[in-house]
């Protein structure tokens, strides 16, 4: 009897749904041939695959249906800053408080995204940034040290390019924002071993709303409950920089009353928001560099050129390397932005054309998809061209166009107007110390000289900086 009452319900529901029809002024919709399931599969399978096929079907704007949800996908990117800026319309705190559940298992109900945006900027600019970035740089130049990469001076080494980078990165960042002990190197490894374990399963658990069951699942748990262990605040050596993010950051839980078990695991968030990204990043910058060798040689000029600046100014006028890490991001920064429509809401096109967004679904942005790599901005999108983002006179390109309007943002790896990244400055000056000092102190090169780079995991679509399918073979060693 209840079983009955219970399918009817699910039809009802189903009915409900299947019901939706498109209103006068709203975008496109397309809601798949599967019911309720709609396009689901497709979109996770393959986020950019899948989308980019939309925008071809519908143009700029869309409503597409997943596992019941509707989603209108927005791909015109003059409009996405004047869009997310109605903050009380479109609100990014209840999905947000979703993905952190179910990832991280985490809940944190007075989360409160804005004011925690805020404490980030004020801790990654200004002097605060000068301290952390001197600090980082120490921290890397103690990790290339031959005792730590257990290398005498010299002596070859192999290893895949992504493991050497996000390895060095993360551990670089850990030790800087963390303020994890220096010289434990074998719990530095092991930290960075359980968290690629994590973060390697990150897209699959963001995925589904049940965290327990299959092997993976349980891989997944294992990590995360180490990490927890690891990253309890009270085992963080954070002592000299009570005025740090973190330190701040741990206190406000502490006064909004957060129990201790939810502090190390929002301890783990923190941990995937500041060292998620930019090893990834570092290990395209030197995969494009590697497989481009005219790039990798007008780059080294460049350093060269600024062998006898100070430390400190030796970052400040690099125009090349800028654009080959701008042209890096454009290819590879790939986080899908994502908002509840909390009330009906009209927004603009940048042609002009007006579109009504419905209460209750999802608006998503893909700024990889455009401007990144929209073919009448970029040409030849899919390429890696080193020298796309400099003018004939050596300085930084700016003027973009799409069918005759000059584009606003070219490329949108930090995230829009109302939500840039907090850590941009840090994450390109860290980027910026890996490369450099990888191409100044070492002798690298690639295991087979026409190597590839390998194809990008399509899972990772929404997450972030991409990562590869594969690696790259390389060999390396410390120079004398
Ligand atoms: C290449 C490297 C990086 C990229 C491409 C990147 C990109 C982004 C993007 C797109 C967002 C907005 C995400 C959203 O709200 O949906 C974000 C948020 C953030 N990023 Fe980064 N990031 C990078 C590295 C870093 C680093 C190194 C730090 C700090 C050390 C950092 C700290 C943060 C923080 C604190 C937030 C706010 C998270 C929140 O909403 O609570 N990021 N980043």
């Amino acid at each position: 009897m209840m079983w009955t009452a219970l399918l009817l319900l699910g039809l009802a529901v189903l009915l409900l749904y299947a019901r939706r029809t498109r209103r006068r002024n709203e975008p496109p919709l397309d809601k798949g041939m599967i019911p309720w399931l709609g396009h689901a599969l497709e979109f996770g399978k393959d986020a950019a695959k899948f989308l980019t096929r939309m925008k071809q079907k519908h143009g700029d704007i869309f409503t597409v249906r997943a596992a019941g949800q509707y989603i209108t996908v927005l791909l015109d990117s003059n409009c996405y800053d004047a869009v997310l800026s109605d903050v009380v319309s479109l609100d990014q705190t209840s999905y947000a408080q979703v993905l952190m559940k179910r990832i991280f298992s985490l809940d944190l109900p007075n989360h409160n995204l804005e004011s925690e945006k805020k404490r980030a900027e004020m801790h990654f600019q200004g002097s605060a940034l000068t301290q952390l970035c001197s600090s980082m740089q120490n921290n890397l130049q103690h990790l290339v040290t031959p005792s730590e990469m257990g290398l005498k001076v010299s002596e070859w080494k192999k290893d895949g390019l992504f493991d050497f980078c996000y390895s060095l990165l993360f551990k670089t960042g850990y030790l800087t924002v963390f303020g994890a002990e220096k010289n434990n190197s074998a719990a530095l490894a092991e930290i960075y071993e359980e968290f690629r374990r994590f973060d390697k399963l990150l897209p699959k658990l963001a995925r589904t709303t049940e965290n327990k069951g299959n092997e993976e699942k349980q891989i997944a748990s294992s990590a995360r409950e180490k990490l927890w262990k690891w990253l309890t605040p009270s085992r963080l050596d954070r002592k000299p920089e009570r005025q740090s993010w973190l330190g701040n950051y741990v206190q406000h839980l502490q006064d909004e009353g957060v129990d201790a078990e939810t502090q190390r695991r929002a301890m783990l968030l923190q941990l995937w928001v500041t060292q998620g990204n930019a090893g990834p990043a570092a290990f395209w910058v030197l995969g494009y560099l590697l497989t481009h060798p005219e790039a990798l040689r007008t780059v080294r000029e460049e350093i060269q050129g600024g062998k006898h600046l100070r430390p400190e100014e030796k970052q400040k006028n690099t125009p090349v390397f800028d654009s080959v890490l701008t042209e890096t991001l454009r290819l590879t920064a790939a986080a899908l932005i994502t908002r509840e429509v909390k009330q009906d809401k009209k927004i603009c096109l940048s042609n002009g054309q007006e579109y009504q967004l419905r209460r209750g679904d999802r608006l998503c942005i893909f700024p990889f998809i455009s401007p990144q790599m929209d073919p009448q901005i970029h040409q030849q999108p899919e390429m890696f061209q080193f020298d796309r983002f400099l003018n004939a006179d050596g300085t930084k390109k700016k003027d973009f166009f799409k069918e005759g309007l000059r584009v606003k943002n070219p490329s949108v790896p930090w995230g829009t107007k109302d939500n840039l990244c907090p850590g941009r400055q840090f994450a390109v000056s860290a980027i910026k110390e890996l490369v450099f000092t990888i191409l100044t102190g070492f002798d690298l090169e690639l295991c087979e000289k026409n190597a590839k780079l390998p194809l990008v995991d399509p899972s990772r679509y929404g997450f972030g900086i991409l990562q590869p399918a594969g690696d790259l073979e390389i060999r390396y060693r410390i120079r004398s």
